[in-house]
């Protein structure tokens, strides 16, 4: 099959994996050219990588580059994934697809009119733990899912001094850390049809970490930064959500699925390798074994970016449906309904209406008994197989 030759534009923080394992894991992906706003960076990790440094007009205007990876902070996404497209690339974004629904929506039909690819992150539903999780509804072990639960806080102020793009529109606690929660939620039940919700905005914050500041003016994160929602699922469950960006960063990650003959238990869903266990009545809570590969575990070359796990995986399906004329797992519709149900709990929140959400999707599971590793986690093995189909 032939490679997708691949540019990556963005060279902060999460490069480091997606670089890495877009040359290094996935046979389908030609990763040859690299870009940022500022240059510097961008020839560092062309230089480190053996690739090209180019500016984003040059990536735009090279006939050779099929599929470019946007890996600018959120509030950048639109202008890209807009001159990406409009210059005939596939594009496959970092989450969240916008941080505006209309412009999203945009997108999408600007996508579908130019017959674009356009895939949207979180891909850690395609990790080992979600993709067990969805194999364990897929085969019933839990019966008809009723309800959820779904938890996740941090100091979302503290940490956006850190992280300064946290500061700006798409910062707040359950548009950067829920979107893992929700797209969990979307892989393992489908769309939601209606939301309701209560939210508080965030705190003025007067910088602490003297280190991490040349600035010390105080700033507050937009929108709501704490969110309490329900969400009724087209299937039928009704699943309670919590996001609490204004409390302490010791992270309580919680995400439980309530069925008719069981419970099924699921792990930090912004990682790979979530343990999921399985409770049924009057026994002891059992985990399962992964089902699939894409664990978060990397046996190649190991680097300070491996506890991103295996960030880049939605960009290797999104390939392998290019070359197949295939749909996408983590499809323009899947980003586009994560966004929905985001901006969807803070506009119930702050309407006090319930809000439901336009569009729809599909997310087929991968194909399970592909690993990625073996002999003990010596060797790499065929998980990439899983993503052909
Ligand atoms: N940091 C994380 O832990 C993490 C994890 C998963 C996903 N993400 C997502 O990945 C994306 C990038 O996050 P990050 O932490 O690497 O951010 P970052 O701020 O560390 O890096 C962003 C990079 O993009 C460049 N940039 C900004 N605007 C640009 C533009 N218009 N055109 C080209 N380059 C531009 C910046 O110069 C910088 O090099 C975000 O969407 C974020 O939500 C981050």
């Amino acid at each position: 099959m032939q490679k997708v030759k691949t540019a990556v534009v963005g060279c902060g923080m999460i490069s480091g994996i997606y670089l890495k394992n877009l040359k290094d894991l996935f046979h389908i992906i030609d990763l040859v050219a690299v870009g940022n706003r500022t240059p510097g960076p961008a020839q560092e990790r062309a230089q480190a990588l053996g690739i090209r440094a180019m500016t984003i007009d040059q990536i735009a205007e090279d006939p050779g580059i099929e599929l470019v990876v946007n890996l600018t902070p959120a509030f950048a996404h639109y202008d890209l994934i807009k001159k990406m497209l409009l210059a005939g690339k596939h594009v496959y974004t970092e989450k969240t697809m916008t941080v505006e629904v209309d412009q999203a929506r945009e997108l999408v039909a600007l996508a579908d009119e130019k017959g674009l690819y356009l895939g949207v992150a979180p891909d850690t539903v395609l990790g080992a733990g979600l993709q067990t999780a969805r194999r364990a509804l897929d085969t019933d072990m839990i019966g008809a899912v009723t309800s959820g639960l779904a938890v996740v806080n941090r100091n979302q102020a503290l940490n956006a001094e850190h992280f300064t793009f946290l500061r700006g529109q798409g910062g707040s606690l359950p548009f950067d850390v829920g979107v893992y929660y929700v797209g969990a939620l979307l892989s393992l039940l489908g769309p939601v049809r209606a939301i309701r919700a209560f939210g508080a905005p965030a705190p003025l914050h007067a910088p602490e970490f003297l280190f991490a500041n040349g600035d010390a003016q105080p700033w507050r994160i937009p929108g709501c930064n704490v969110v309490s929602a329900a969400l009724q699922f087209e299937c039928g469950a009704l699943v309670s959500v919590l996001f609490d960006g204004n409390t302490i960063g010791a992270t309580q990650h919680h995400l439980t699925l309530f069925g008719t003959r069981g419970i099924l238990r699921v792990g930090d869903p912004d990682s790979f390798n979530g343990p999921v266990s399985l409770i049924y009545a009057d026994q002891p809570e059992a985990p399962l074994p992964f089902t699939h590969g894409y664990d978060g575990v990397n046996t190649l070359q190991p680097s300070p970016y491996d506890h991103y796990g295996h960030r880049g995986v939605g960009v290797a399906e999104m390939a392998y449906a290019i070359r197949a004329g295939r749909k996408n797992r983590c499809s323009k519709e899947y980003g586009l309904h994560c966004l929905e149900v985001l901006a969807g709990m803070e506009e119930a929140a702050t309407t006090g209406k319930t809000v439901e959400p336009q569009s729809r999707f599909e997310m087929k599971p991968l194909a399970p008994g592909h690993y990625s590793s073996m002999f003990g986690g010596a060797l790499r093995a065929d998980a990439e197989a899983s993503l052909v189909e």
